[in-house]
């Protein structure tokens, strides 16, 4: 073995992001002059609420910015432990909320609690990417349960019980989900919720996307598990509802008696959350920044309500409707059987970047493609138009 070369082989077990050759490929194009249009982001358009940048500066000009506790600074635990209470009817003592560096720092913390090497975390495929690699790089077994439409592309308490072995140690749901903008509904979640503790594992939910509900009023998992709440992980983050994206900035709601632990390794993998994002984040619960995300949301609605609806008439398959998130996840297979092919194509043919469905697990990823409603809406309307054209010739 050539020691120059040789790595972990858990790397070899990370897949890196499709989606990124996609963008590279759009950025080619842009650099020769061609427009593209850009629907394989997934973060919001929407720049960082000018509140929270102003509280930013504040941080810096005032100096002092130094590591703060792994679990973050008490103001910013308190402040999302009472807007759990405001938004959500969820009453979670502040010594429950973690500050973390983006959600993807607790989903890796709430791995490295939980995950020993061969256990298994049961996720839905298609889901999150990221998911599977952290419980790989633990040198635990993501088992991707393959979902459809008849469960609204997410893990139900019958598939969890079926898929179940003396190897599992939790289950993974991001509700609303990343491809698919769609939820667990409230009871299924409750029922998945029972389940989970009778078989005597973790529940994790990931609810990054939950302020982004458009159909009825955002309900977490801490509010509908019932007696369950206080057994649950729940992860969010600043990225998308707050238009942070990199700033950084999440959080877990963990079982109080996990947190010294979480602490723990909080403090060995990354020492604290990021100063100035956490100074910055307090301006997120202020009233005027709240109005204005929320006027975010309805515009995200209309996207959604102008996109789904376009697609649809051009013949892509979306059997559910999503009603979360900024992603539509759409069954591509009556234009190309592949579905990776049909990205390609359609970006060199009419300018237009969307992600195949390989990111997202193995399941039927071939015939779909993830569109980014992360655009306003005049360029929405050019993609369709774009897309019109595109499979108007096939
Ligand atoms: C479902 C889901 N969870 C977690 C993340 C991680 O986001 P962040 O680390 O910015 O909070 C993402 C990012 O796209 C996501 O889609």
């Amino acid at each position: 073995m050539d020691y120059r070369t040789a790595t972990a082989a858990r790397v070899a077990g990370i897949a890196p992001f499709h989606v990124m050759e996609v963008q590279t490929a759009a950025r080619a194009l842009e650099a020769a002059g061609r427009t593209v249009v850009h629907m394989e982001i997934g973060e919001p358009d929407f720049p960082t609420p000018a509140p929270v940048i102003a509280a930013a500066q504040r941080a810096i000009a005032g100096g002092g910015v130094y590591y703060t506790s792994a679990l973050g600074i008490p103001e910013l635990r308190q402040a999302i432990s009472r807007h759990y209470a405001e938004r959500f009817g969820a009453a979670i003592a502040p010594e429950r909320v973690i500050v973390t560096a983006g959600s993807s720092a607790a989903l890796l913390l709430v791995m490295a609690l939980l995950v020993d090497r061969d256990q298994e975390i049961l996720l839905s495929d298609p889901g999150y990417p990221c998911n599977r690699h952290f419980v790989r790089v633990l040198e635990g077994d993501p088992v991707g349960i393959p979902v459809g439409p008849e469960t609204n592309y997410q893990l139900s308490a019958d598939l969890v019980l079926r898929t179940w072995s003396p190897r599992t140690r939790g289950v993974l749901i991001a509700s609303p989900s990343n491809p698919t903008g769609t939820q667990v509904p409230p009871d299924e979640l409750s029922k998945i919720a029972a389940t989970v503790a009778r078989l005597g594992g973790r529940l994790i939910v990931d609810e990054i996307y939950l302020g982004l509900s458009y159909d009825s009023a955002p309900q977490s998992a801490l509010t509908v598990t019932g007696a369950h709440a206080d057994d649950l992980f729940v992860v969010s983050s600043f990225s998308k509802y707050f238009n942070m994206t990199g700033w950084r900035l999440g959080w877990v709601i963990a079982p109080g008696r996990h947190v010294r632990d979480l602490e723990k390794l909080a403090q060995n993998l990354y020492i604290s959350p990021p100063t100035v994002s956490q100074r910055a984040a307090l301006a997120c619960f202020e009233p005027a920044t709240l109005a204005l995300q929320e006027e975010r949301r309805r515009a995200f609605a209309d996207r959604r309500d102008f996109l789904v609806p376009a697609l649809r008439e051009l013949g892509f398959g979306i059997p559910v409707m999503p009603t979360g998130g900024f992603f539509v996840y759409a069954d591509s297979s009556r234009f190309a059987a592949d579905s990776q092919t049909f990205c390609r194509d359609l970006l060199e043919a009419v300018g237009v970047a969307i992600t195949p469905g390989l990111d997202f697990g193995r399941h039927r990823a071939e015939a779909h493609v993830r569109f980014a409603y992360t655009i306003e809406m005049a360029k929405l309307e050019d993609g369709v138009d774009r897309l019109a054209r595109f499979v108007g010739g096939r």
